[in-house]
């Protein structure tokens, strides 16, 4: 009779006899050299991606834009950076300029001053922007405004605000740069919208909406792309920490001045920074850059909306009463 302690041990060394007498562990080591040497070849293609492409950045004085520019800038890209204060964008160019050497050659941003809630100004500023290295491979839409505020107090003006600057702006200079891109065959169209652009948190409508219009815009022109091997990447981030709540306006228009906890609590803009690239580099289509919770949100809206539904009511309801006491 055969105890069970030593029936064990037999059928350990069984196995590892069968591991090493086969050809297991070569397959195992041929599978994860596979493997690397893939992830290589992947990493060696985004480098070489980025590497020289002219990347526009739009909102890059402030927060994640500002972020933006320096990643992209460290990975070879020839900058044109774009915001509505021109000192602001020379104080970063000189910031790039001077920043220490890397082994990748780097190269002296433009930058072209516009507003993107004025609609007159965008086609003249894309022109601009064409002039500035005489085409544009990627176009990184990242300028943006919030909102704080309850639907009956906000006036139509600031609904519009918002859609002007988060929506129609971003809207007006992507057609204003597609023909060239189409012209030639190349391209990528990069959109930050929001996690609030897949789920609509109570007495941010405006900011939700524009989110919104956003991912379902640049999703249609996603499709309508393909035909010209454009890339379109819709990246919905979390909370971030930067000055977005402060810049935020509210129902009349006024700013709305408050570090939000949820803002001074969220990602750094630096990390996010670095996701945006590996996203645009990796030529991904939509990406949520976000925590557990609100991902679990985005989910729930889907499958569950009755009960998102009234998480959203009971929220709304703690808001109003904290803002009442
Ligand atoms: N922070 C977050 O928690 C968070 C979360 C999800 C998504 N996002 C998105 O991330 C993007 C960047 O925001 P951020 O967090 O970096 O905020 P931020 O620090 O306030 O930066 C916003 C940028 O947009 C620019 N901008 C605003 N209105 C503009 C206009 N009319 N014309 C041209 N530029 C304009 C600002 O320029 P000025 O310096 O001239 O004001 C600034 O450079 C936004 O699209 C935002 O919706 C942020």
């Amino acid at each position: 009779m055969v105890s069970p302690a030593s029936r064990k041990s037999l059928l350990k060394v069984r196995v590892m006899d069968f591991i090493t007498s086969t050809a297991i562990l070569p397959l195992l080591f041929g599978c994860l050299g596979i493997f690397g040497l893939f992830r290589l070849l992947h990493w060696i293609r985004m480098k070489a991606y980025l590497r020289k492409a002219v990347v526009v950045i739009t909102g890059a004085t402030s927060g994640l834009g500002k972020e933006c520019a320096k990643v992209f800038y460290a990975a070879g890209a020839k900058l044109v950076l774009c915001g509505r204060n021109g000192e602001a964008l020379e104080e970063l160019t000189r910031e790039l300029n001077t920043s220490p050497a890397t082994k990748v050659q780097t190269h002296k941003p433009y930058t072209v001053t516009f507003d993107l809630a004025d609609p007159g100004a965008i086609v003249a500023a894309a022109a601009e922007i064409l002039q500035c290295f005489g085409h544009v491979d990627i176009l990184v839409n990242n300028a943006g405004i919030s909102y704080r505020g309850a639907i009956m107090d906000t006036t139509l003006d600031v609904d519009k605000r918002v859609m002007e600057t988060n929506y129609f702006g971003p809207v007006a200079l992507t057609k204003a740069l597609l023909p060239s891109m189409i012209r030639r065959r190349q391209g990528h169209i990069v959109a930050i919208s929001s996690v609030q652009g897949k789920i609509s948190i109570p007495f941010r409508s405006a900011y939700a909406a524009s989110k919104h219009a956003t991912q379902a815009f640049f999703d249609c022109l996603r499709a309508e792309m393909e035909q010209y091997e454009i890339e379109v990447t819709v990246i919905s981030p979390g909370h971030i920490h930067t000055n977005l709540s402060l810049n935020a306006i509210t129902a009349d228009g006024s700013r709305y001045g408050v570090m939000d906890k949820t803002t001074a609590q969220g990602r750094s803009p630096v990390e996010v920074a670095q996701d945006v690239l590996a996203a645009v580099g990796k030529k991904k289509k939509d990406v949520i850059l976000a925590d557990l919770l609100p991902s679990l949100a985005i989910y729930l809206r889907t499958l569950a909306p009755g009960l998102f539904f009234s998480l959203m009511a009971s929220r709304a309801r703690k808001e109003r009463k904290a803002k009442n006491s």
